[in-house]
């Protein structure tokens, strides 16, 4: 099996849970990971925590990492910002707090960040993405690695290879592409050579992002990119066991796909435990009808209605519709 060294971290196997906002919070996480199994998620990612003027609070780190602690799971966390002290401080916070690696966040296509010149803006300012990286770099001193997470671009991808390097120079432990645009947002399929071009140009290890959506496709991607490691975002929400799946295809083992039973009945979990953590029951049917429309749109549970579950006031009228709809 292969190993992901960043640094002196070993991230085994080479596979990692994307940071998503909206989706990726400590109760998802947790559940994942105890859904496919520890040794199958590599890493996983917060969801980005923006920085302004004022670095991160202890605390706000703190609340990220508390429940994962003793989970042989490396966990970043993932800091988007545009000051670099207030950035290089926040990081130092993190790797104090625990983080096993600290990411930064050059991808976020959302206008309001655009506008501000963070997240995928700063693909448009090189320079200040690189002082950014170093200053990150110096400022947690060895004690964890700090990796970059990019977009292949803007409205092009023309720069692809210059930012990778300057990514590199920096001091990063390892290079994080989202192989798609900013202007492509989310729903074109990534063009997996921006991966084997960035790949090509550094000896950083590059870990390979956008469209591996199960465990097929993410071998895939290793073979035709030659990336290093391979992050699964909206692929992980729409089937938690994925990681077991790709763990079990490299060892030659079976796996039987959950049933849409099961399937539900993590949805259930998952609500749950979000109420037990302090949502309102709307937030956590907002999250089960989130995870149950990327179950079907995969095709994971039958898509035939699930807009009646969609519909629903409550999680235990949701249950009772989406079960219904699991038994046809
Ligand atoms: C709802 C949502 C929220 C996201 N939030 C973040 C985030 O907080 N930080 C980040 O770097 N990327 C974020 N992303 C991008 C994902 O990490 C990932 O790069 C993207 O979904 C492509 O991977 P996929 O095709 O496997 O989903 C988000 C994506 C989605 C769909």
């Amino acid at each position: 099996m292969r190993t992901l060294a960043l640094g002196s971290l070993r991230i085994s196997p080479p596979m990692m849970l994307a940071p998503m906002e909206g989706v990726t919070d400590p109760c998802f996480r947790d559940l994942l990971i105890e859904t496919s199994g520890a040794d199958a998620v590599g890493a996983a990612c917060t969801e980005f925590i923006r920085v302004t003027e004022i670095p991160l609070t202890p605390e706000r780190v703190r609340a990220e990492l508390e429940s994962h602690r003793g989970c042989r799971t490396a966990l970043g966390v993932q800091i988007m910002g545009n000051r670099v002290e207030a950035v290089a401080a926040s990081a130092a916070i993190a790797a104090a707090e625990g983080a096993a690696f600290v990411d930064l966040n050059f991808g976020c296509p959302a206008p309001r960040v655009f506008q501000h010149c963070a997240g995928s803006a700063l693909l448009a300012d090189p320079a200040r993405l690189e002082a950014l990286v170093r200053a990150t770099v110096e400022a947690v001193a060895g004690a964890v690695p700090v990796t970059a997470k990019i977009r292949a671009g803007i409205t092009d991808d023309r720069g692809l290879e210059d930012i990778a390097r300057r990514v590199e120079a920096a001091g990063a432990a390892a290079l994080i592409v989202h192989a798609r645009l900013r202007i492509e947002r989310y729903e074109v399929p990534a063009s997996w050579e921006r991966i084997a071009r960035a790949k090509a140009v550094v000896s950083i290890p590059v870990i390979g992002n956008g469209s591996a959506d199960d465990a097929a496709a993410a071998t895939a991607m290793f073979e035709r990119t030659g990336c290093d490691a391979v992050m699964i975002g909206r692929g992980a929400l729409a089937d938690p066991w994925v990681f077991r799946a790709w763990l079990a295809a490299q060892r030659g083992e079976s796996f039987t796909s959950p049933n849409a039973e099961e399937r539900l009945r993590w949805i259930e979990t998952y609500a749950e435990r979000m109420q037990q953590r302090g949502a309102t029951p709307a937030q956590a049917l907002g999250r089960a009808k989130q995870a149950l429309k990327a179950a079907a749109g995969a095709g994971h549970v039958p898509a035939e209605p699930v807009s009646a579950a969609l519909r629903a006031q409550t999680l235990a009228e949701f249950m009772d519709r989406a079960a219904d709809r699991a038994a046809c």
